[in-house]
């Protein structure tokens, strides 16, 4: 991965029909490589991969829900039936569900259950499923979609307690998954994008999604030798937890 052209390399994109999922999966499609879009809704996902294949680009649409487990398999199924190994999985499907007044005291426990069933459960499901195929690549890469909002060692930035507490548990599992791996080939990161206008950032963000993705271009194309594996990156640097 020296350079942009991506020609043979197999990425995984999880939120793939919009948002940041959408540019990424645009981004590394138009540096020739082949992009798995895993979808929830297969409507949207249908009509984004229709947008892309008519551009030329190699794609493939795969539906899941990651807040249901065997989704998640079947979509490893379909997959390892296809591929003999994939080199990149970029963990980006991601909720917050909560009202900007939301505190720990009125943290509604069934929203905290599907918030931390999608950011967390899904993401490291999707992890140990597809392990085996990262394994079998060359050289291969995990990219975990965290957030600011899950760091701990700075003053907070803002509320959303069950957002900020599934983001903080993406960052452990990194840590621990990285140190499970480190003498193997699959590097493993967390990454902030920043504050981004998407839906899930909303309009007052100040950053443009192409912004929001130029982390993942630089942990996705960056020579391996150069990246840190099991740590947490923004703006192209090593951030603290
Ligand atoms: N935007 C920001 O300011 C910001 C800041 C820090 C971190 N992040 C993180 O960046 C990632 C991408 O966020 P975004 O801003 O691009 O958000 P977005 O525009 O709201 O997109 C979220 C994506 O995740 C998918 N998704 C949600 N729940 C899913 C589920 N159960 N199964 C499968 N897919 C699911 C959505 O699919 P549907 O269309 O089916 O809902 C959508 O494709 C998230 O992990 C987010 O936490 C964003």
């Amino acid at each position: 991965m020296e350079n942009k052209n991506l020609k043979g390399k197999t990425i995984i994109v999880t939120g793939a029909n919009r948002g940041l999922g959408k540019a990424m999966t645009y981004a590394f499609a138009k540096m020739d490589a082949f992009v798995y879009m895993i979808c929830r809704d297969p409507i949207m996902g249908k009509q984004v991969e229709k947008e892309f294949i008519d551009q030329g680009l190699n794609v493939g649409l795969k539906i899941a829900d990651l807040e249901k487990i065997e989704d998640i398999g079947n979509v490893y199924n379909e997959i390892a039936a296809e591929k003999e190994y994939v080199d990149v999985l970029i963990n980006n499907a991601g909720v917050n569900l909560e009202e900007p007044e939301t505190r720990i005291e009125n943290l509604d426990l069934n929203i905290l259950k599907r918030t931390m069933d999608i950011n967390f459960r899904g993401l490291l499901y999707t992890c140990q499923k597809f392990l085996y195929l990262l394994k079998n690549a060359p050289e291969a890469r995990i990219i975990n979609f965290s957030s600011g909002l899950g760091q701990l060692t700075v003053p907070r930035m803002g509320y959303y307690p069950g957002y900020s507490i599934s983001k903080t548990t993406v960052n452990a599992l990194t840590k621990n998954l990285a140190y499970e791996l480190k003498d193997t080939n699959v590097k493993v990161f967390s990454m902030d994008p920043g504050w981004i206008k998407t839906r899930l950032g909303g309009p007052e963000a100040p950053l443009e999604i192409e912004e929001g993705i130029d982390t993942t271009i630089y942990l996705v194309t960056e020579p391996a030798e150069n990246l840190e594996t099991g740590e947490f990156y923004k703006e192209r640097k090593i951030l603290g937890w």
